[in-house]
């Protein structure tokens, strides 16, 4: 299997790697991008215990001076406490500004490593090493870094580019089916926004048979990327053009908020807001008649297909602490057909009309 890189030009440059062994590899595609003596590895207890030696070896290996700091996994770790945690340990450790940081594992671990990384001294270098389908397709790409804080998501962050991110395809064999289709929602979430080719591709397979052809998996992952790196170019701090990377995501983070978190993943919750969306959109003449039942189908074989409690109209009051808001008005990406999106700028109150089903 061919390595593949993708460039991202945006407030740095830099690669994105896809192929597979790259965990014992890091070393000398690390040595290639940063002149730091010392690494910081910062990684969960469960990643840690599959990938964090042979990463340290591999550093290790092209001489540089590797030291680790290890978190519990799960979303509830990514909050100040353990920022604080992290701050400390890198100046325990005496980190210059030269030196760098190594995210390795999900979404969780490269926000907020690349959050540590942004505000460590004003700013050091930090590289990705994604491990999950999720962070592989989106969240270590494009420079969004961040924490929770107790009200929301990602509420307080920057946006600062990693210096190269290193996705190991072979990482994507430890995840547990639940993480492999948590990825997924995102997944088809490209081909509706960019690409109706690669939305049709995804209603070729099923889960299960993407998840055993590498080669397939790659080219999608490969094709996410590329349509990230797009947008990212196109709009680093979501000004326009990246918003539609949050189709979904408005009712998505309130159907998780709903739940508290628990029992549903972000890749389902915005599985869901996007068939919400796009079924409200459908019903208004908004979008090609059938495109809801396209969807459906498509997220149906990534187990993707879920009945949540909550109706749109429930939702409403979640949507107006959402980020993407700008004043009295919330951005809504509305799918016109497979491939082809916008923003459409709502009032509060258009909004909470277009919510109402029929
Ligand atoms: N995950 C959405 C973005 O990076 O803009």
């Amino acid at each position: 299997m061919t390595v593949k890189k993708i460039t991202v030009k945006a407030s740095g440059t830099y690669d994105v790697i896809i192929g597979r062994g790259l965990i014992d590899l890091c070393g000398s595609y690390v040595k290639d991008v940063t002149k730091a003596v010392k690494l910081g590895i910062i990684t969960d207890d469960n990643v840690n215990a599959i990938y964090g030696d042979r990463a340290a070896a591999s550093l290790e290996k092209e001489g540089f001076s590797v030291c680790r700091y290890v978190f519990p996994h799960g979303e509830a770790s990514k909050n100040s406490e353990t920022l604080v945690k992290i701050w400390n340990f890198l100046c325990e450790n005496h980190f210059t500004r030269t030196d760098c940081l190594i995210a390795l594992g999900g979404g969780v671990t490269g926000d907020m490593t690349g959050f540590a990384a942004a505000s460590y001294l004003r700013g050091i270098d930090f590289v990705q090493i994604p491990t999950s389908l999720l962070a592989q397709v989106d969240s270590s790409v494009g420079g969004k870094t961040g924490i929770d804080l107790p009200g929301g998501k990602n509420l307080v962050g920057a946006f600062k580019q990693p210096k190269l991110v290193l996705a190991d395809m072979d990482t994507l064999d430890t995840l547990t089916d639940e993480f492999f289709i948590d990825g997924m929602g995102e997944v088809v979430k490209y081909g509706m926004i960019k690409s109706a080719s690669l939305f049709v591709k995804l209603g070729t397979y099923t889960a299960e048979e993407l998840r055993k052809n590498k080669e397939a998996l790659t080219d999608i992952i490969a094709e996410c990327v590329s349509i990230k790196r797009d947008v990212v170019e196109a709009d680093e701090c979501e000004k326009g053009e990246r918003m539609l990377l949050n189709f979904g995501h408005t009712l998505g983070h309130s159907i998780e908020q709903y739940y508290n978190y628990t029992g549903i993943s972000h890749g389902m919750a915005v599985a869901k807001g996007m068939e919400m969306i796009t079924s409200l959109a459908e019903k208004r003449g908004m979008c090609a008649p059938g495109l809801t039942g396209r969807l459906s189908e498509c997220l149906e074989k990534y187990h993707l297909k879920i009945d949540v409690k909550p109706l749109p109209c429930e939702l409403g009051e979640a949507c107006m602490n959402d980020k993407k808001r700008s004043g009295g008005n919330i951005n809504i990406i509305i799918c016109s057909k497979a491939g082809v999106s916008s923003a459409v700028k709502m009032t509060v109150e258009e909004f909470t009309e277009f919510l109402k089903q029929d």
